[in-house]
């Protein structure tokens, strides 16, 4: 029997800890879904329409170099408000959440539009301030030169975009559980999510 989860949230919020943590503590497979717009992204920074380009990802898409630049990610959020563009990625999401053992799918419409049915809904929301500040140090330790007001525009742009677009915007799910991380430790958010997912299991 599956049994999926499915995290949602702005950029930066801790998506990505927190769905590797979930993951791990419950020997689900995790399916980091930016990867496929950034992936997306990239082929559109090559010269590829986006909807061409999401139809055409192949599992090497999603281990190009470049895929958590700044670059990739204003691309993936331009490409991601197109409908097609989602509907070309809906599929391979839809059978991942299928997988036997459970599955983790972190991104902005999983609980929304993907897995509406998903067992666990989690709402991953942090202040803007927070997670540019989390960004910007993330960055700066994989040595990129970035200043972090830039980072800050970027967190801010790219989040009313994400909710402003018609074809499923961010939002949480009715049913989802909001957790804010704003003022929460690595250890601390992580700790609350393995214990609602244990909470319905
Ligand atoms: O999560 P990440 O920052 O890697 O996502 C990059 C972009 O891809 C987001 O800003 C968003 O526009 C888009 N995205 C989306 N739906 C998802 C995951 C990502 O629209 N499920």
């Amino acid at each position: 029997m599956s049994f999926t989860v499915a995290i949602d949230g702005p950029a930066a919020a801790g998506k990505g800890t927190l769905s590797r943590a979930v993951a791990g503590a419950f020997g689900f497979r995790h399916l980091d879904t930016g990867l496929l717009y950034r992936a997306t992204g990239m082929r559109v920074l090559d010269g590829l329409d986006p909807v061409a380009a999401a139809e055409a990802l192949v599992p090497s898409d999603l281990e190009r170099e470049g895929l958590r630049s700044a670059e990739a990610a204003a691309e993936a959020s331009r490409a991601a408000a197109i409908p097609g563009v989602r509907a070309a990625l809906l599929a391979f999401q839809r059978d991942f959440a299928r997988d036997p053992d459970g599955a983790v799918l972190d991104g902005r419409d999983i609980g929304t539009v993907i897995c509406p049915e998903a067992e666990v809904k989690l709402f991953v929301t942090a202040r803007a301030e927070i997670r540019a500040r989390r960004r910007f140090e993330e960055l700066r330790a994989g040595g990129a030169e970035t200043q972090f007001e830039t980072v800050l525009a970027d967190v801010r742009e790219r989040d009313a975009r994400d909710m402003d677009r018609a074809d499923a915007p961010l939002r949480p799910a009715k049913d989802a559980v909001v957790l804010d991380t704003s003022d929460l430790t690595i250890a601390e958010a992580t700790a609350r999510a393995v214990q609602i997912v244990a909470s319905r299991r």
